[in-house]
């Protein structure tokens, strides 16, 4: 797991109460440890009958708390343990969320350290409830669920699907990745982004030559994503244009697009209004000119192609009446990268610029990595030597905010 800069040194406070899905909880532990995170474990009694303390303690190197009336570790801000575990953290989570625990936080019933320390902690509360689908759906569970809900709580809603008891239903502890999605939406609230509409585009466009082949290019799409998840955890409403086939950001609004056409309708729907948009789509300058309605059949001599112009989306967007309020664009160079960029920074109308050099076999194009320089408006230029792409995707956002937050690059 690669550090996550929105994790990095983060209290989470987690509690784990009964339930077979807590083996689920020591990877969530050690992912958002691994992540940067520092993840302090309360276990109830039931939680121990499933696993030990140890295994948490093994995976976060922290102490793990199961006892109302033992002292707190010294690195907590007290002595006691449920006011020390809650003062000062950024978050609470409690997952796997049994409906006993539940019930007990909703009426505001404290006969242990979890319910104790929830009651106390000032930090907002996310909660994964898993149990059997009869319990879940139960007016109880729901009405205490809709309890903790009004009082500002985040609900994960848990999947649907098999059970231990071999049953089938809405009640499972989701996987680790939402979890985690879900805990940024969390920590993101209060980002320098909130409240700010950002539309990303991803991918690489596919243009039709007949019903079974396409042109297009080498993106994958992980740059694009990689932004969109970095703007998400500024704390942004994103919507994702795309036509890669990743895993949707939690919390993005996905919009699949294929072709440059469909990109462009999207791009200009989307984007009326919006705080920013972000171009790292790769989009196929030209398109067959035709699209044969039946497979193209092979023959003995050679076949040419006629292409023709596909729209400039950025173009397009320079002109739009409600034109976002930053635009930022991408220029994917194998020559004259710093020279070629700024022309497109300027011919574009774009108010910062995100220059690759994709001659360079060990980033770019489909890798985890890329080297960019940006280029802002007013003249200042960036050079971000070989990164991974969700740390270029944090400086651009950084930028971003300096552009629609503070109104400069
Ligand atoms: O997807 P990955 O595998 O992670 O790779 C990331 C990337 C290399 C694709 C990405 O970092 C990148 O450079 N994206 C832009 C690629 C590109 O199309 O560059 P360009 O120089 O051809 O276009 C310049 C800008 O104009 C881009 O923002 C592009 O989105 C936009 N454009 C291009 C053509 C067109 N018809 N309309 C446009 O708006």
């Amino acid at each position: 797991m690669e550090p996550i800069a929105l994790l990095k040194d983060k209290r989470i406070v987690l509690g784990v109460t009964g339930s077979i899905a807590v083996y689920k909880a020591i990877d969530l532990a050690s992912k958002l440890t691994q992540a940067g995170a520092l993840v302090d474990v309360m276990m109830t009694e039931a939680a121990q009958q499933f696993v030990t303390p140890l295994a948490f303690q093994a995976v976060t190197g922290r102490a793990v708390y199961t006892d109302m009336w033992a002292s707190a570790d010294s690195a907590l801000p007290t002595h006691i343990a449920h006011v020390a575990l809650g003062e000062g953290a950024d978050l609470l989570v409690i997952a796997p969320m049994t409906a006993n625990s539940i019930a007990k936080l909703a009426q505001g019933l404290a006969d242990d350290l979890l319910s104790v320390t929830a009651l106390a902690a000032r930090c907002p509360l996310v909660f994964a409830p898993a149990m059997d689908g009869g319990m879940y759906s139960h007016p109880a569970t729901q009405a205490n669920i809709t309890t903790l809900i009004e009082r500002g709580a985040t609900l994960i809603e848990p999947d649907e699907g098999r059970f231990a008891s071999g049953l089938v239903g809405k009640g499972r502890l989701p996987d680790t990745p939402t979890l985690i999605g879900q805990i940024r939406r969390a920590l993101a609230r209060s980002g320098p982004l909130a409240g700010k509409r950002i539309v990303v585009t991803a991918g690489g466009t596919r243009e039709p030559l007949d019903p079974v082949r396409y042109l297009t290019n080498r993106s994958s799409g992980k740059q694009g994503y990689a932004v969109a998840q970095a703007a998400l955890d500024a704390g942004a409403e994103v919507v994702l244009i795309s036509s890669a086939s990743l895993q949707t950001p939690i919390g993005a609004q996905l919009v699949a697009v294929d072709t440059a056409q469909s990109l462009h309708d999207a791009v200009l729907e989307h984007s009326a209004g919006a705080d920013a948009l972000v171009m790292t789509a790769a989009v196929a300058d030209y398109r067959p000119a035709t699209q044969a309605q039946q497979k193209i059949k092979k023959s003995d001599g050679d076949l040419s192609l006629q292409l023709a112009r596909n729209p400039d989306i950025l173009l397009a967007v320079k002109e739009m009446a409600q034109r976002p309020k930053a635009v930022v664009g991408f220029a994917a160079e194998s020559e004259n990268l710093l020279a070629n960029a700024q022309d497109k920074l300027v011919r574009k109308g774009l108010d910062l610029l995100v220059a690759n050099d994709i001659s360079a076999t060990d980033a770019g194009f489909a890798s985890d990595y890329n080297r960019v320089t940006l280029l802002g408006r007013d003249g200042s230029q960036t050079a971000i030597d070989r990164s991974s792409k969700s740390a270029i995707a944090e400086v651009i956002v950084e930028h971003l905010s300096s552009l629609i937050v503070k109104g400069s690059a």
